[in-house]
Formats: C-alpha cells, sequence, structure tokens
C-alpha cells in the first residue's frame, strides 16, 4: 500500500493507473466498520483509496476534537492488511488552502436541521465541504460510506447533487459489536461501566422497530427515550423520520422508507445510531 501525505504526488500516481476508482473517507482510528467499507470498494473498483483526515471544520465542540482519537500508524497497517491501495492523510493546509472555497453555495436546510444538525450547529456544513474538497482532491468515480451516520449520507446525497460532481455514493450496512453496539471510533473512549450500557442505544431503536406502526410515533418515542435513560444513558433526541426529507413523520400518514435516529451520551461519549422501520 503507498502512503501519500501531498495531494499532487497521490494525483499524479492515480493519472498512471486511474480506471475504477473507489474512494473511502475516514477521520482514522479505523475499526471493522471502515475496513468493510473497503472491503466493499475493493469487490467494484479496480483501485480504493482511504483518507484519514480529523476535519477540524465539523467539530462544533473544541473538546471534541481534542479528544477525536489519532492512531495513525495502527490504521495504514489495518488498511494495508485488508488490502486498500492507497492511504490518503494530507495536512490541514493541504484540504484548505488559502482563498479555497465551495463553488457553490449549498443549500443543506432543512436536511441540517433536525437531528445531529440540531445538536451540533454547524457540523454537516464542515461535513459536506470536506467531502467535496476530498473528492476533489481524489476524484473517483464511487464514494463509500456507511449507514451509520445516515443523516450525514443524506447530506452528502444532497452535496453531490448540488454540485453535480460525476460520484455514486454506496452505503454500506452498519457493522455492530456482538451486543449491537455500532462501530464507532468514539467507542475506544468508552470505561467498562459506559461500554455496558453503551448497546442500550440499539436497543430502543430494535424496540421502536417491533413497536411500529402498531402504536403512536410519539409513544413509540417516549418508550425509547425511557429505556435508555433507565439503563443508564443519557439521550439526546430520538427521531422517527422520512428516509428522503428527514423530516419527523406524521401519524397515520403513509411513508415508502421510514427510520428511527438517536443519539446518547454514555458518560462523556456521545453515541449515534439508527435502524429503518420502513424502506
Ligand atoms: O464520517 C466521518 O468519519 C466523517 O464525517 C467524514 C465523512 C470522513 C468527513 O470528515
Amino acid at each position: 500500500m503507498y502512503v501519500f501525505h501531498r495531494a499532487d504526488a497521490m494525483r499524479r500516481y492515480l493519472a498512471a493507473c486511474r480506471s475504477s476508482l473507489g474512494f473511502v473517507p475516514t477521520m482514522g482510528a479505523l475499526h471493522e466498520g471502515h475496513l468493510q467499507l473497503v472491503r466493499h470498494a475493493l469487490r467494484e473498483c479496480e483501485l480504493v483509496v482511504c483518507s484519514i483526515f480529523v476535519n477540524p471544520t465539523q467539530f462544533n465542540d473544541p473538546d471534541d476534537l481534542c479528544k477525536y482519537p489519532r492512531t495513525p500508524d495502527q490504521d495504514i497497517a489495518m488498511l494495508a492488511k485488508t488490502g486498500c491501495h492507497l492511504a490518503f492523510m494530507p495536512a490541514v493546509e493541504e484540504v484548505y488552502p488559502p482563498g479555497w472555497q465551495m463553488p457553490v453555495a449549498l443549500q443543506l436546510s432543512p436536511l441540517d436541521q433536525v437531528m445531529e444538525g440540531k445538536f451540533r450547529p454547524g457540523h454537516f456544513k464542515g461535513v459536506a465541504e470536506v467531502v467535496y474538497r476530498l473528492l476533489e482532491l481524489v476524484e473517483p468515480q464511487r464514494l463509500y460510506m456507511g449507514q451509520k451516520d445516515f443523516q450525514q449520507t443524506v447530506i452528502v446525497q444532497a452535496m453531490l447533487q448540488q454540485t453535480n460532481l460525476p460520484v455514486a455514493l454506496r452505503v454500506a450496512d452498519t457493522v455492530r459489536e456482538d451486543d449491537g453496539l455500532a462501530m464507532s471510533s468514539r467507542n475506544r473512549r468508552l470505561s467498562p461501566e459506559q461500554r455496558q450500557v453503551a448497546p442500550y442505544l440499539y436497543r430502543a431503536l430494535l424496540e421502536a422497530r417491533r413497536l411500529y406502526p402498531e402504536l403512536a410515533v410519539d409513544e413509540i418515542q417516549a418508550r425509547a427515550m425511557a429505556l435508555m435513560q433507565s439503563a443508564g444513558l443519557r439521550p439526546e433526541y430520538f427521531d422517527i423520520v422520512d428516509g428522503h426529507t428527514l423530516q419527523p413523520v406524521a401519524n397515520g400518514a403513509k411513508y415508502d422508507y421510514v427510520v428511527a435516529c438517536a443519539a446518547a451520551w454514555a458518560g462523556e461519549v456521545r453515541l449515534i445510531d439508527n435502524v429503518t422501520l420502513r424502506c
């Protein structure tokens, strides 16, 4: 596997051998969920690039940025073992050179006003812009992201449409631990006690799937919030939304795609997850 820190060197290399290129953007601290994305890309593309870049513009909390786990050597070893062809680990100055700006002003509202967007102002603008910028540098045909960050995938799809980038977004299933906890780089910050309660986020989502559509949406939400609270989590939201628009579903109305999304704190670690209720 090649490791590039500079985009010009990477682009020269890719220009010489480009055929079908798959791209997996990450912030590092890799786990099996990321590796599944790389494997997915390897099945569909001749060449696979994985970026490792902790993007400062998507952190609304400076403390979260500071504490975000960074394990570059381990990440490189994991990617090489998985068969990834190239790791791109740019510096902040390379991703955001002076004067760089988006070619179009993105219209992310109302997708970015709900759920994560409500609790993390500015987060999705940062995500959409960094993904655009990385695509500009890597120029892949396919982009691979995980369903765990469901709202992020919907917003990135909107960004792709608005910028007319010829990139196909592939969304892969969430990879889970044996007890159901969605894999996340943040999980390594959980204490043993917090790790015990963390899977209740997924259990609350499964309970919602069991109850939908027998009960009214607000009743399901109330039960899910209570389940998380009684387990020792501090839930932030539990929303049942139209999977296309991300707007809350109304009782009795018909939807072809419904997703339950939740965020909760286990101690100082913020967890998010979602399950599809109907598609
Ligand atoms: O999901 C992530 O790890 C990040 O939001 C992403 C897509 C790599 C952009 O920084």
